[in-house]
């Protein structure tokens, strides 16, 4: 036992979780390995697994549009929802079912349409074969309900695991970290997370958040979407109702009977962690998504709309751009944190993986016939497309963009300076040269001050801090046109430096900072501190 990983019990996770070979990324990105895997191009980023089921023609299937999951009760405590994860079969593509992991079964989970300052109160029931931990992923929540990555809803078959005293006394489970993180609190079967929303109105999704797992589980189908809403928001004259479009985009390949590939070492995903080298620097698919449906196609009027983009794609990252005659622009009225101070207008969106752009798109400017479609300019293959709206009558639009929108303090660093680095350190992705350790917190934040965290990698990763959202302050290097207004996710690129203001004013205790590629994230690139 190398003892690098404080009391654990199994093979260490350095040693279980390290890229394949001894040559790092080489031996990653090595043709030989190919089967259905075409390499990165650029040697750092993800390969894209390749697609054998019949895929449909593009833009012949309507995108799903998700409505509110109906709520329970609504008491003292606050609003109740209540989820089953379970096993599911979904007709994702035409003519096949895939089984999936779901919230209530579906692919992706139920869409909760919920209001700031209720706090929300969610059920889940794991009736799945695998453990859990659910995070709201931009929610500002304790840390006891944050979906920390060993505070684990264990299932039935594994309910003793939450015991640990009976955990202990159990063999051979090293994919069950929280045997080795004495502050885990986990649960078997069934928990309430508590999500009190004392935030701005804002777009938000939820995601498993399993330590060494999330990418697998997410990718199976564990995420959907949350939209916050409040006064402020709901006053602006921004189109609403059936003008008001979520659009979670991911990306996933399918094998010959349409099952999801994704390829690990425990396809039960109940022993040890390990990826298949065609995933480790991050899983790609050759199938984009939007709620769920492949390439699918929106008639719209001509009029403006207001689309709440969200990237929850495990490792893609895209640069959107509308084609159709005379082009097409995005207005940037929201960013991860909520609405923006004043609209941004953008030719190209940049989206990296958990990112979200709430954004208007004008369709008054197109003769009814037109089709606009939603390209993946930094994709190829099937990735190089998104979806496409096709503008099908005129209507009235008394929707606009007001020039200003908010009012968004500017955060002034009071506090500790510090530096994190992102990086693939000999064939582990890190941060601070440290493969996650739960019980090892990375730095003490103080509550309340004002933190300057620089960031930096040679590699590209998009880094997401929980318990906060944050300011960029300045990057030394690449564009900054998408940093505007409070973020909890941004995309550090190669040779970046990034300077973050963060003022965790919300809660205290234990929360994680990680890359949300997520491979990378249940390979090691993720850090615990505390906020005191
Ligand atoms: Cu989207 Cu730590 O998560
Ligand atoms: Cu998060
Ligand atoms: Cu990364």
């Amino acid at each position: 036992m190398s003892g690098e990983r404080s009391g654990a019990a199994g093979p260490s996770r350095r040693g279980v979780l390290r890229l394949a070979g001894g040559a790092g990324l080489a031996a990653v990105l090595a043709p030989s390995l190919a089967g259905c895997f075409k390499p990165g191009s650029d040697g750092i980023n993800a390969g894209t697994l390749e697609s054998t089921a019949k895929l449909p023609q593009p833009f012949t299937i309507p995108l799903p549009i998700p409505k509110p999951l109906a709520p329970g009760s609504t008491d003292a405590q606050g609003v109740h929802y209540a989820m089953t994860l379970q096993e599911g079969e979904a007709e994702i593509l035409p003519g096949y079912k895939t089984k999936i992991f779901g919230y209530n079964g579906t692919f992706p989970g139920p869409y909760l349409d919920v209001r700031a300052g209720t706090p929300l109160v969610v059920h889940q029931t794991n009736q799945l074969p695998v453990p859990i931990a659910t995070h709201l992923h931009g929610g500002l929540t304790p840390p006891s309900d944050d979906g920390f990555p060993t505070d684990l809803v264990y299932p039935k078959s594994l309910a003793d695991m939450a015991d640990p005293a009976k955990a202990a006394a159990m063999p051979g489970m090293g994919g069950m970290p929280s045997t080795h993180d004495p502050l885990a609190k986990t649960s078997a079967v069934e928990r309430d997370y508590v999500f009190p929303l004392k935030q701005r109105a804002a777009t938000l999704w939820y995601h498993d958040h399993r330590m060494d797992f999330s990418g697998a589980q997410i990718w199976k189908g564990l995420f959907g979407l949350c939209v916050v809403r409040d006064d402020e928001d709901d006053k602006l004259p921004l189109p609403k109702g059936e003008r008001e479009i979520p659009l979670l985009i991911s990306d996933r390949a399918f094998d010959g009977d349409g099952q999801l590939l994704y390829p690990v070492d425990d396809p039960t995903l109940l022993g040890k962690p390990g990826m298949k080298p065609s995933i480790q620097a991050g899983a790609q698919g050759d199938v984009i998504l939007v709620n769920g449906a492949p390439w699918p196609f929106l008639e719209v009027a001509a009029v403006k709309y207001r689309l709440r983009l969200v990237n929850a794609s495990n490792a893609r990252r895209y640069e959107l751009k509308l084609d159709a005659p005379g082009g097409g622009e995005f207005v940037q009225v929201g960013s991860d944190g909520g609405l923006l101070a004043a609209p941004v207008t953008h030719s190209t969106l940049r989206i990296s993986p958990a990112e979200r752009f709430d954004v208007v798109v004008d369709f008054a400017k197109y003769p009814v016939g037109t089709t606009v479609t939603l390209k993946n300019t930094a994709g190829d293959g099937g990735a190089a497309q998104v979806m496409q709206f096709k503008v099908t009558r005129r209507a009235a639009d008394d929707s606009s963009v007001p020039a200003k929108l908010s009012t968004i303090e500017k955060l002034v660093v009071d506090g500790e300076k510090r530096r994190l680095v992102f990086a693939l350190n000999g064939n582990a992705w890190n941060v601070n040269g440290e493969a996650f350790d739960p019980a090892k917190p990375l730095l003490k934040a103080q509550f309340g001050k004002v933190e300057q965290w620089t960031v930096t990698s040679i590699e590209r990763h998009p880094v997401h801090l929980h318990g906060a959202h944050f300011q960029v302050v300045k990057r030394a290097s690449g564009s900054g046109d998408y940093d505007e207004g409070w973020k909890d996710t941004v995309e550090l690129a190669p040779g970046a430096e990034i300077t973050l203001a963060v003022r965790f004013d919300s809660y205290r205790g234990r929360y994680v900072a990680h890359c949300h590629n997520l491979e990378h994230e249940d390979m090691g690139m993720m850090a615990a501190f505390q906020v005191v």
